[in-house]
């Protein structure tokens, strides 16, 4: 992890969604660097597991939960647990998600539903567990990961991109309705991410289609790079703090510079 911690999260309780894997899994480890205690929310309760025990390292708790965001009652049921173990929240970060390539008359109602469910239902579900609570202590961090595609549609990327659009749109409405009660709400939108799950899963999906793949595609980003998940992580850390607090409803592109509005 590059960096040295640079904000005071000690005794601040963090949700990650999408924790077990990618830039999720990153946040949480960040997060725990920087003094939060983790708790890591995933359907994949085993690698939500694995990223726990390496956020335990840093000398905070951590646990996992397995958690299909998607579901209300799954969600309901993980934040009671949360309250249980530790009173309240202070850090949500939605991180999970899916992806599904096709163009828009290919697209299933399946597909379309199964893409939204997690990646839009997902966040409002998250978010209308924690609001009640950080309502009421005064204070309180939502950060949800869109995405440059939530910015800018792409051929093939109809679902996905209709979906990071929305989380976009819920970030807002939700960034106004909690101002003046000392919660803040952003959106992170990252651009092409390396060492994912879902990187790896749409690259092959992408060749198999003869679609261009992420690594053709990163020759035109300005930075010369792709990013990594700490990328993201460094900057949710920084949402998550103090240090933003005079930030609301905006949503950061982290993207090497490939889109700049
Ligand atoms: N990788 C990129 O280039 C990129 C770019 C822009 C935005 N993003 C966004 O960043 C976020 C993280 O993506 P990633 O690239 O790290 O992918 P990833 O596949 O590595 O991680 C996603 C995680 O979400 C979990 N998940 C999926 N469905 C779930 C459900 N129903 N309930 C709970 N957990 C569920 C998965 O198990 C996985 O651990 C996503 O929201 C994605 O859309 C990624």
């Amino acid at each position: 992890m590059k960096g040295t911690p640079m904000y005071d999260l000690k005794g601040k309780t963090a949700v990650v969604t999408g924790g077990a894997s990618g830039i999720g899994r990153s946040i949480c480890l960040r997060l725990a660097a920087e003094g939060a205690d983790v708790a890591v929310f995933d359907v994949n309760a085993d690698s939500a597991a694995e990223t726990a025990g390496v956020a335990a390292e840093h000398g905070v708790e951590a646990r996992a939960f397995g958690v299909d965001v998607s579901s209300p009652d799954s969600v309901d049921a993980a934040f009671a647990e949360v309250r249980n173990w530790r009173g309240g929240v202070d850090i949500l970060v939605n991180s999970a998600g899916i992806i599904a390539i096709s163009t828009v008359e290919e697209t299933t109602s399946e597909d379309w539903r199964r893409v939204f469910a997690v990646n839009v239902d997902g966040v409002f579900h998250t978010c209308r567990a924690v609001v009640p609570g950080m309502r009421a202590q005064g204070s309180g961090k939502i950060i949800n990961l869109s995405s440059w595609f939530g910015k800018q549609g792409k051929p093939n990327y109809g679902a996905y991109s209709a979906s990071k659009a929305a989380v976009i749109g819920l970030t807002q409405s939700l960034a106004m309705e909690l101002a003046s009660a000392g919660v803040n709400v952003n959106a992170v939108c990252p651009g092409t991410i390396f060492e994912t799950g879902m990187r790896d899963f749409a690259d092959k999906l992408s060749a198999e289609k003869n679609l261009s793949t992420a690594t053709e595609r990163a020759k035109a980003i300005p930075v010369g790079r792709v990013g990594r998940p700490d990328d993201i992580a460094r900057v949710v850390a920084f949402l998550a703090s103090e240090e933003a607090d005079y930030m609301t409803g905006q949503s950061i592109n982290v993207t090497g510079g490939l889109i700049m509005h």
